[in-house]
């Protein structure tokens, strides 16, 4: 399977309200106001529609990420697999797809009941992405739209799932204490996702959002510690995709981590390896 990214995001919240404000003024993402309603949040890095949709529901949790093949044909050839593979698929409706600007998509669970999307066809809008906080823009593109570290209780499973049904290639993976977190790339993004061994009770640990210039970081963390927020961990860079970033607690629970700077791995000449530290400098965690 040909996974070329990570399209999209979907979250459930109790609290829109809250979320446009953390997501607008704090990170600088753009509502788009031809999507968005009482019911859902569309939210834009770049110039597709958007990349993350808060959905209005009674929890607050990660709700799903939507992976994007290139077109039709890969699409019906990733389900084939995925059935081949004994993977429940749920094909989406056409409200679903409506919801998700795509063409077509198909929900499923990974081995640690984590919940996805496979889709093409993104639906574009051909009007300007403006951040309402002047971050001058989003690394995206052929990169996907960032990464996330999702739970992974059923580690093993998962890592097999990801690597042999999915295709996502290892970059490297660090042991923390009794905790495995493995990190794969689909695209030149040094990771795209990556699974912990642990479990975490609204569906996911963070989502990282890469803007294009050391300047946005700081002034999105200004912004951070100017509003009623939890810095999660202090500015810092990571040891394997080498982003300097900052983690900042979301309305729903888990953190969103800010940074800049990744870099790009190619699969003629990566080798993968263990790392034996998150971060160079910095990333002071506070658990608060
Ligand atoms: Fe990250």
């Amino acid at each position: 399977m040909d996974i070329r990214g990570l399209g999209y995001l979907a979250i459930a919240s109790s609290d829109l309200g809250a979320w446009e404000r953390f997501a607008c003024e704090v990170l600088g993402l753009m509502r788009n106001p031809l999507l968005s309603s009482d019911e859902a949040l569309y939210l834009r890095m770049d110039e597709r529609p958007y990349r993350v949709v808060v959905e209005t529901s009674d929890a607050d949790r990660f709700s799903c990420a939507g992976w994007q093949v290139s077109g039709p044909d890969d699409f019906e050839q990733a389900c084939a697999e995925l059935e081949a593979a004994g993977v429940g698929l749920e094909r989406g409706t056409a409200d679903q797809c409506d919801r998700r600007r795509v063409h077509d998509l198909v929900r499923l669970q990974d081995p640690s009941g984590n919940t996805l999307e496979i889709f093409h066809g993104s639906i574009y809008e051909h009007t300007p992405f403006v951040s309402p906080a002047a971050t001058s823009g989003f690394v995206t593109g052929d990169l996907g739209m960032g990464h996330i570290v999702i739970p992974a209780p059923a580690y093993d499973e998962c890592l097999a799932f990801y690597t042999e049904v999915l295709g996502f290639r290892r970059s490297d993976f660090m042991q923390m204490g009794p905790m495995t977190i493995t990190f794969l790339h689909c695209n030149a993004r040094h990771h795209s996702l990556a699974l912990m061994s642990a479990e975490s009770p609204n569906g996911l640990f963070h989502f990282m959002a890469e803007a294009k210039t050391l300047d946005d970081v700081g002034y999105a963390l200004d912004r951070v510690q100017g509003a009623d927020l939890h810095l999660s961990s202090t500015l810092g860079r990571h040891t394997n995709d080498q982003m300097t970033s900052f983690y900042v607690r979301s309305p729903s629970g888990f953190d969103v981590e800010f940074g800049c700077g990744g870099i790009l791995v190619d699969d003629a000449t990566w080798t993968t390896g263990e790392i034996t530290a998150p971060s160079f400098w910095g990333h002071h965690w506070n658990a608060g």
